[in-house]
């Protein structure tokens, strides 16, 4: 009997949910793109298929799943189970903490972990007043910089990125946020950016080395290959960047770097460096932080040592 077969009584939104999570895992579907278990994609693809918000509550479970809403539902969980196509993409939306973002194949699908810095208002490392000038690096669709255009509405924010396609994705978002203390650039690393400038990088570069490229799930076939390769170390754009952020960061200044896998050949790169790694409250993993005086020691050291 087929999943949506006319013959079936009970349609409640419970029990479609239940199928529709049994058919994700069946498939062996890889979640790691915004959502964590395949019953959260399952949630998400039953109310959006519904026209339901994802805020919708509980009590919705014994109701009648609505008919038109089936044949929606069956589109989507085939491109989820046999095109692999990661769920933020089928829906359009995606989410960072509290802020729900336009998603589509211009950019990586928000996940970045540096969220959790942002959240914490980048405590304890920074202190006192608001960052005057915070940076977005590598910004793709915009998340990381917007969300924290939204915490911080006395900091000016500026999104930056190489990719003409993923800045026009930001720029949308930043409409849908109204957010105008964000501005979007398109800029080759750091840059455009005059000398102590800026009070906060959140770095957010593509980190993917190529031994793991070629073993990614197939979902991740579906994002731009520039935000995800970084060459035999998956440090192809990192000591550049840090080079670059140590002369545009004020004397206070703090760079938040994600570089995920790729810590373990950043440590490698600098021995005798003590990196600061941090643990985040959402998980994940390979971020550290570096103030300006952490980078002019490390290219000082490095120069001689390296
Ligand atoms: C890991 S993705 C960032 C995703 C972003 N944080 C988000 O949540 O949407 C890396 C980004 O770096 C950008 N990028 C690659 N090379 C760059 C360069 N040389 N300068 C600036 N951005 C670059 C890519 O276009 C991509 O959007």
């Amino acid at each position: 009997m087929g999943f949506y077969h006319e013959s079936i009584t009970v349609n409640d939104f419970r029990e479609i949910l239940r199928t529709t999570e049994a058919q994700l895992i069946q498939a062996d579907i890889f979640c790691g793109h915004g959502y964590e278990s395949p019953h959260d994609e399952a949630v998400a693809l039953v109310l959006s298929a519904a026209g339901l918000a994802m805020a919708t509550e509980v009590d919705i479970l014994d109701e009648t799943y609505p008919q038109d809403a089936w044949s929606r539902l069956q589109q989507f969980i085939t491109r989820r189970t046999t095109r692999r196509e990661p769920t933020a993409y089928i829906l359009g939306q995606g989410w960072l903490g509290p802020l729900a973002f336009k998603v589509d194949n211009r950019a990586l699908i928000p996940r970045s972990p540096l969220m959790s810095v942002i959240e914490s208002g980048f405590t304890p490392w920074w202190q006192g007043d608001d960052p005057r000038v915070i940076v977005d690096l590598c910004c793709g669709g915009g998340s990381l910089g917007l969300l924290a255009a939204w915490a911080f509405p006395e900091s000016q924010v500026l999104l930056l990125d190489i990719d003409p396609l993923a800045l026009d994705l930001a720029a949308e978002n930043r409409a849908l946020h109204q957010l105008t203390n964000a501005h979007c650039q398109q800029a080759d690393l750091l840059r455009p950016l005059a000398p102590s400038s800026i009070d906060i990088i959140i770095a957010n570069p593509p980190y993917v080395d190529v031994e793991e490229l070629s073993n990614l799930p197939a979902e991740y076939a579906y994002e731009p290959v520039l935000a995800l390769e970084a060459g035999l170390d998956g440090l192809d754009l990192v000591h550049q960047l840090m080079q670059q952020a140590c002369h545009v960061l004020n004397t206070d200044g703090l760079l938040f770097l994600e570089v995920g896998n790729a810590w373990v050949a950043l440590e490698q790169h600098y021995p005798r460096f003590p990196f600061t790694w941090l643990a985040l409250e959402c998980g994940g993993h390979g971020v550290c932080v570096l103030s300006k005086a952490d980078l002019m020691t490390l290219f000082s050291e490095t120069s001689t040592v390296v």
